[in-house]
């Protein structure tokens, strides 16, 4: 029998452009080939600086006000969990701060080209570095007990899943000091998608697959370590995103 061209053109010959579009919307990021790739690129240090320019316009001056009023600039050792690969995205204290992350030219980029092997070398860190770098998971530090002054973490919660992310949280606790401090900021739904569609969008298609809202956050940090827990909800770039800060002080 013969083929009707119009007819194969018009209604079977598959548009993969639509069909991702439609695969991604409705089966969700994490299956489809374009998003595995898209993901992948982003592992490159320079692609990463990009993107966030790109989606999160405006963080450095709508940032800066809120990292003045959380972060205490004296402390002498801090630790960043899921560093990624730029040293400027906390405010570096006076002393050391330390980069935990899963990806090694990440963790290169954030220390100017060192990867740290030892961790006792937190307890008495080299006076002609301010960067140390080192490969791990944040669910297992290497460090010692109370090694640190304060532990933080910026946009890192979203890529753990509940159980992962309880593991951390006991990390950076065990690894300050008494009196030392937690402080972590990640990104939360927004209250409703339609007052701010940008923000809803960037968090549906994430590489980070747990973005919570403000109450699923608040019950996570404080279910897994009782204590007393303060937090604010701030918008950190002009495409309406907003972050959880919660900052935590250890007995
Ligand atoms: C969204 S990026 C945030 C990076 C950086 N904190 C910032 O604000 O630009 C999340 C980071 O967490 C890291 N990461 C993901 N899972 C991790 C794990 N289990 N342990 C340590 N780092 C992890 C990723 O490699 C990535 O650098």
């Amino acid at each position: 029998m013969a083929v009707d061209g119009r007819r194969f053109f018009k209604r079977e010959r598959p548009n993969f452009a639509l069909q991702y579009l439609r695969i991604s919307l409705t089966a969700g990021k994490e299956g489809t080939w374009v998003f595995k790739k898209i993901y992948k690129i982003l592992e490159i240090p320079f692609i990463y600086r990009l993107a966030m320019l790109i989606l999160v316009p405006g963080a450095n001056r709508l940032l800066k006000p809120v990292y003045n009023k959380f972060f205490n600039l004296q402390l002498g050792k801090v630790l960043d969990v899921g560093c990624g690969p730029s040293s400027g995205t906390t405010l570096p204290p006076q002393g050391w701060i330390v980069g935990v992350d899963i990806n090694e030219s990440y963790v290169r980029s954030f220390t100017g080209g060192f990867l740290d092997q030892d961790p006792q070398l937190v307890l008495n860190p080299p006076a002609d570095r301010r960067y140390l770098g080192y490969l791990s998971s944040a669910d297992r530090l290497p460090f010692p007990d109370a090694s640190f002054d304060e532990a933080r973490s910026r946009s890192f919660f979203h890529h753990m899943s509940d159980p992962e992310a309880a593991a951390v949280i006991r990390e950076m606790s065990r690894c300050i000091r008494p009196g030392g401090r937690i402080i972590t900021f990640d990104v939360v739904w927004p209250r409703r998608a339609w007052t701010r569609p940008f923000a809803w969008l960037i968090c549906r298609f994430d590489r980070g697959a747990y973005v919570r809202s403000e109450s699923q956050t608040l019950k996570l940090f404080q279910e897994t370590c009782p204590g007393h827990w303060t937090w604010e909800r701030h918008t950190y770039s002009y495409t309406g995103l907003e972050y959880l800060w919660l900052q935590y002080e250890k007995k």
